[in-house]
């Protein structure tokens, strides 16, 4: 059960957009909620969520307490990946609405004190994008080509790709192209599925495209930009071969020649300037910290992580080691302290998260079942409790798990195909969220929805979940509540305080963090008033039974 006390605190919240906590930035201390928008809500009928489904479920979100939302792309796409294969950049995909939608959504969103951060997809395109189209028609040797990486192929008739990558989803990352008389003639790059041709950012009609882009989404007056791959821009010279050949994954963090090349940064530094030149939404703090970019940058290292996040280039990085430590206290406290250590030189917030739409959502990772549940709610408090700034992805406050048992012929994440039916990597966690009601789509909108949703999830749905104290929803909301009363959490620093093994424990300003990450309670001296725990705890006297897998806040 949740435990919760009136703390005796002030308000800190940040008020409108555009005013900074502290004159540092409000997206410092920020916790970010992530709308895979075809899953959030559907608002009309056809089974795959949209811009008025979102817009209209924002009050939701408000009452949740998150300060941001970031939405996945919904822009013009073949949905070859899940959006992430953009035809145009400017237009918004009907499926989801009209330009207008996305508008009203951005305008409602800020009436609320809500920020809205959008996906921004630069370093491929879709094979349905006027320039690829172009390219492809004009042929080899056209200067329409050079946007992209054409090449003609190896072996004595050029039927071997040109070098050899291999695409993220498994695969070759080369397709040779075959023209309208059936000859097959040069190949193109496509770190991701065929239908995703990588940009040559070596060339500035590029570099000016972009520029355009960012301007058209800040002009009608978006916060912040999410910037996919944003290590992946820039490719070495000469596009040199690997020199093996083997399975790239999207967590790989090796060094390799198509990923977290030095070039990238000086196209941040372009965009930086861009961003600086605008505003905040609403009042404007001193020194123009309104709007953001945070990077999906896989590097090997968090050092590397924080080049991204140099003063005059972005503002975060999402933390994948932190996505990747499992429900382990050495290891998470270890990932803590690199982080906390690699965004120092910077003067970069830390960011954390624990789920996206890429990977397998937490509860199951932890475990699964009640005990990957009990975990995962532990894990959100910590992770609430951590110097920086949060993401969280829709539907962990409700404790979903990962939906294993999708049979094959609804899975539609390309990296499932392209692995000639290996596991589906990445549609258990895109299940349509459950809203209310006892049945599919559980009020997710009208019709049936694109993924099905389990018949458990009833149990789960936001109507259920409300005013129930037990729940997962409640509990981070009562979180995201005192995170924004006690002025000691969000941007700052942590110091550890000492505890058992298999035991966190750590101080902020008027306020301790105990995670037990055990399998059994453990009884420890009491440091402060509890204002929340993830478990009923049992003070008794000086001393507290914290139980297995749990996380207790206290206010000292
Ligand atoms: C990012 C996205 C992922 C997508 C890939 C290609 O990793 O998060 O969903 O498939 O980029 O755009
Ligand atoms: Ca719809």
């Amino acid at each position: 059960m949740t435990q919760e006390l009136a703390p005796d605190v002030h308000d800190r919240s940040a008020g409108r957009p555009g005013e900074g906590t502290g004159g540092a930035g409000w997206w410092r201390s920020a916790v970010i909620y992530q709308v895979y928008v075809r899953s959030f809500a559907d608002g009309n009928g056809d089974g795959i969520g949209d811009l008025p489904g979102a817009r209209a479920r924002l009050p939701y979100l408000k009452g949740l307490g998150v300060d941001a939302v970031w939405l996945t792309p919904f822009y013009a796409s073949p949905q070859a990946d899940g959006g992430y294969d953009v035809a145009d950049y400017r237009a918004v995909d009907p499926m989801f609405g009209t330009l207008t939608d996305a508008d009203d959504l951005v305008r409602d969103a800020h009436a609320l004190g809500l920020r809205v951060i959008v996906d921004l997809v630069p370093n491929h395109c879709s094979d349905q994008h006027e320039w690829f189209k172009q390219a492809l028609r004009e042929g080899p040797g056209s200067p329409l080509r050079e946007r992209f990486h054409f090449r003609p192929g190896k072996g004595a008739h050029g039927e071997l790709p040109p070098n050899d990558w291999n695409s993220l989803f498994g695969g070759p990352a080369w397709t040779r192209v075959t023209d309208p008389d059936g000859a097959q003639e040069e190949w193109y790059l496509h770190l991701f599925a065929p239908e995703q041709p990588d940009f040559n950012w070596e060339h500035p009609a590029v570099r000016d495209e972009f520029r355009s882009i960012l301007r058209f989404w800040l002009d009608l007056g978006i916060d912040g930009f999410r910037v996919d791959v944003a290590h992946g821009l820039v490719k070495a010279a000469g596009l040199p071969d690997i020199g093996r050949n083997e399975e790239m994954g999207l967590l790989n963090t090796q060094e390799l020649p198509f990923f977290d090349q030095d070039g990238v940064h000086e196209i941040y530094r372009d965009w930086r300037r861009i961003l600086d030149e605008y505003p905040g939404v609403g009042v404007p703090p001193a020194g123009g910290w309104g709007r953001i970019a945070v990077a999906e940058a896989w590097t090997p290292t968090l050092e590397r992580s924080a080049r991204y996040l140099r003063p005059d280039e972005l503002h975060q990085a999402f933390n994948f080691e932190y996505v990747m430590a499992g429900w382990d206290a050495a290891g998470l406290r270890a990932v803590i302290d690199e982080t906390l250590r690699a965004m120092a030189p910077v003067g970069a917030p830390a960011t954390w998260v624990l789920s996206n739409h890429d990977v397998v959502r937490h509860p199951t990772r932890y475990g699964g079942g009640e005990r990957g549940l009990r975990r995962a709610r532990a894990a959100a408090l910590l992770m609430l409790a951590l110097p920086g700034s949060t993401y969280l992805y829709q539907g962990e406050e409700l404790g979903l798990p990962e939906v294993t048992d999708l049979p094959d012929e609804v899975r539609q994440d390309p990296s499932f195909f392209r692995d000639n039916g290996q596991e589906g990597l990445r549609d258990g966690c895109r299940v349509p969220l459950p809203w209310s009601g006892d049945r599919p789509p559980y009020g997710f909108g009208p019709g049936d929805s694109w993924l099905p949703q389990p018949p458990e999830w009833k149990d789960l749905s936001v109507e259920v979940e409300t005013g129930n104290p037990a729940s997962t929803l409640e509990l981070y909301r009562a979180a995201l509540r005192l995170r924004r009363e006690l002025p000691g959490l969000g941007d700052g620093s942590l110091s550890w305080l000492d505890s058992p093994e298999g035991v966190l424990s750590f101080a902020r300003p008027g306020f301790v963090c105990t995670v037990n990450l055990l399998g059994h309670a453990v009884e420890l001296p009491v440091p402060g008033r509890p204002v929340l725990a993830s478990e009923p705890v049992a003070v008794e006297g000086e001393m507290v039974r914290v139980p297995a897998d749990s996380c207790v806040w206290w206010a000292v």
